[in-house]
């Protein structure tokens, strides 16, 4: 059976650095076998959490009071082997529609009433590939940023474990084309994202 590779577009911009950057890997991955699928969050309704913390007393993935799009998503990442994750960063972080898709993704933690501290850490089964975005230069903002590390906490949250990273420092706002070097990367990301 194929690989089926999701990838996750959490940026505003259809056609942006981060939408460029997910489509490349899917696509190399494509190329090595793969069967593909992109989400693009802002085309969904995704509520924000009300911490109401009903969905973390069972150890599974818990269900949510509110009903939105989340819960179709859940189901189609779950059934994939492999995941893309891309947000850029917006004020020191990802931005705030991945923050909230982050933020759902709660229901697949276990923290009963009675206990003082998370229950479980889930177990990866798939493999995931980490892209963000920044205006400043990728050296500097993957040290001075928590996107990498958000992006970390997503894919343990979705049962993933991160095979790759990438990140697009110092993009150009009008020019979303990855260079030589960054399209070498991605075709490595995505033949190992097919393959692993
Ligand atoms: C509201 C806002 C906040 C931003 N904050 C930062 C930041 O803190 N650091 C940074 O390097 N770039 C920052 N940027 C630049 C974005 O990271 C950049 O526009 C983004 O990576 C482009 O991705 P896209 O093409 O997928 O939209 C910010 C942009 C906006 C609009």
């Amino acid at each position: 059976m194929p690989h089926t590779v999701v990838g996750i577009v959490g940026s505003y911009r259809k056609h942006g650095t981060i939408d460029t950057a997910v489509s490349a890997v899917l696509k190399a991955a494509a190329e090595n076998g793969a069967t593909t699928q992109k989400i693009y969050l802002q085309d969904h309704t995704i509520e924000f959490c009300t911490n109401c913390r009903h969905c973390l007393q069972v150890p599974d993935r818990g269900e949510c009071p509110l009903k939105d799009d989340m819960a179709a998503l859940l189901d189609q990442i779950e059934a994939a082997d492999a995941l893309v994750l891309g947000a850029p960063v917006n004020f020191g972080n990802v931005n705030a529609l991945t923050r909230k898709f982050l933020e759902r993704t709660v229901c697949y933690g276990y923290w009963p009433w009675e206990t003082k501290a998370p229950g479980m850490d889930r177990k990866p089964t798939k493999t995931a590939v980490l892209i963000t975005s920044s205006a400043a230069p990728g050296l500097l903002a993957r040290w001075l940023t928590g996107a990498m590390k958000a992006l970390k906490d997503l894919a343990r949250m979705l049962g993933a474990k991160p095979i790759g990273t990438l990140w697009l420092g110092m993009i150009d706002p009008k020019d979303s084309g990855l260079s030589q070097r960054q399209q070498r990367q991605v075709k490595q990301l995505g033949r190992k994202l097919a393959i692993a």
